[in-house]
């Protein structure tokens, strides 16, 4: 019998050496008739990555290119996780819309080609994946999502949205200490990234639909907040192009946490 796509996930996924995680074969293109629901706890994991259970520290300047190798490492780790996690929706929510599970495996490969873009300016700063501590923050909260609505309001509307606002800043701060490359590299995933909030935004208005402020909230997996999904200050520019109105950008921009709300996290 040959290769399914939802095996080629599960491999991905739980896969334990760098080249399998960052340069998997090729997927097949043929996809399970019968696709069961498997929700996957945990990554594979290769011996290089030392996982903790705290982020590391983020650098206070980029001035040194250690200290922004060390932060591109954190951003390439995120990539990996945001592939991973896209596998892991198309497999858990395998009663979804095959439109919707193609369109996650599409995503899956941007995410790793993000991490490849990564990786190859942490090298280009002479170092390389595993060098630095990496947090599975995104794995500690995301399988909690119990349906394919709260993990578009998660993960796409909420930290890839959010990552627009991070991309554009880290942009300007790569630029500021003379590092174009890096810079550039930013942009280009930020850019890449309006796509994928998008994407985010068409199903959960399929899923729920409608789309407004106080349902996307209702919508994110516990503990997470709106805290985490926005920079300062918020891209204007990329979350208008990715669909997002002004009556959610003004209150997104608004928010704040209640006393008795969740304690913000740090990724
Ligand atoms: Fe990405
Ligand atoms: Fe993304």
């Amino acid at each position: 019998m040959s290769d399914t796509v939802e095996r080629w996930v599960e491999r991905f996924i739980c896969a334990t050496t760098l080249k399998q995680k960052l340069t998997p074969q090729p997927a097949p293109t043929r996809w399970s008739e019968t696709p069961s629901v498997l929700r996957l706890q945990a990554p594979g994991r290769p011996p290089e990555l030392r996982v903790v259970p705290r982020a590391p520290r983020r650098p206070r300047s980029l001035r040194s290119p250690s200290a922004r190798a060390r932060l591109l490492h954190t951003f390439l780790h995120h990539e990996l996780q945001a592939a991973e996690l896209m596998g892991w929706a198309l497999l858990a929510y395998a009663d979804a819309p095959m439109d919707f599970r193609r369109g996650l495996l599409r995503i899956l490969h941007d995410e790793l080609r993000h991490a490849a873009l990564y990786l190859e300016q942490v090298e280009a700063l002479g170092h390389h994946f595993g060098e630095f501590p990496v947090r599975d923050w995104f794995w500690e909260r995301l399988p909690s999502c119990a349906s394919p609505l709260s993990f578009v309001a998660s993960m796409g509307v909420g930290l890839e949205g959010g990552n627009l606002d991070h991309s554009l800043r880290f942009a300007d701060a790569f630029r500021e200490v003379g590092d174009e490359a890096g810079a550039r590299a930013q942009e280009r995933i930020g850019r890449e990234e309006i796509a994928h909030v998008r994407f985010a935004l068409r199903w959960f208005r399929t899923f729920h639909g409608s789309f407004d402020f106080e349902s996307w909230k209702s919508a994110l997996v516990p503990p997470l907040s709106p805290m985490l999904m926005r920079g300062r200050p918020l891209n204007l520019e990329s979350r208008r192009e990715a669909g997002l109105d002004e009556r959610f950008l003004s209150a997104l921009s608004d928010w704040q946490p209640t006393a008795e709300g969740p304690k913000p996290a740090t990724i």
